[in-house]
């Protein structure tokens, strides 16, 4: 036994953070001596949010754990795991629909990094159908999306539908 610490980071886009996300977040910080959230920088996709939003949303939502932080990334994920000297990635499989790309990613990021293994943790069921994606479509389309996001998250999906110039998508 070693009392070496183990990190974790918990990379993804959080266009917007969800309470999926939010709960796989709680239960890895009680698997890991820390655990980052890390966003990523993706200037391909089209997000709603900006990085600094997402950020500064994230960072409000784990506020309650002090083995939890939020950065921001882009270039390789397994790079930026090894800046900050993580051993694990951490996902979420919400369905077996997920499983294929997620594994497919899982064994791409240990080709590159050997020493970096990803962790596949169940959804809690109760999220196990919210996505960011279908969240922005319900905010968009006046459904009620309380639940699945943090009320703060709810609040500002709504501050964007004010200026809908902001919600092309
Ligand atoms: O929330 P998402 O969009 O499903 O997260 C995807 C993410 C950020 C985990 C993935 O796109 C990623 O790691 N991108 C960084 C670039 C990279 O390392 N790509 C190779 C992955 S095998």
């Amino acid at each position: 036994m070693t009392n070496k610490k183990v990190i974790a980071i918990y990379p993804g886009s959080f266009d917007p953070p969800t309470n999926g996300h939010l709960d796989l977040i709680q239960r890895g910080s009680r698997l890991f001596d820390e655990l980052i959230v890390a966003v990523l920088r993706n200037p391909e996709k089209d997000p709603l949010f900006t990085v600094d939003e997402r950020k500064s949303m994230l960072q409000e939502m784990v506020r309650q754990w002090d083995n939890v932080r939020v950065e921001t990334f882009d270039g390789l994920l397994v790079e930026f795991a090894r800046r900050v000297n993580a051993s694990v990635v951490l996902r979420g499989i919400r369905a077996i629909s997920d499983y294929e790309y997620e594994l497919q990613m899982a064994l791409m990021n240990r080709k590159l990094a050997a020493n970096l293994d990803t962790l596949f943790m169940p959804s809690a069921e109760e999220y196990s159908y919210v996505s960011s994606r279908l969240v922005k479509d319900i905010a968009r389309l006046g459904g009620d999306i309380r639940g699945m996001v943090p009320a703060m998250v709810v609040e500002h999906l709504q501050q964007k539908l004010r200026r809908p110039e902001a919600f092309k998508k």
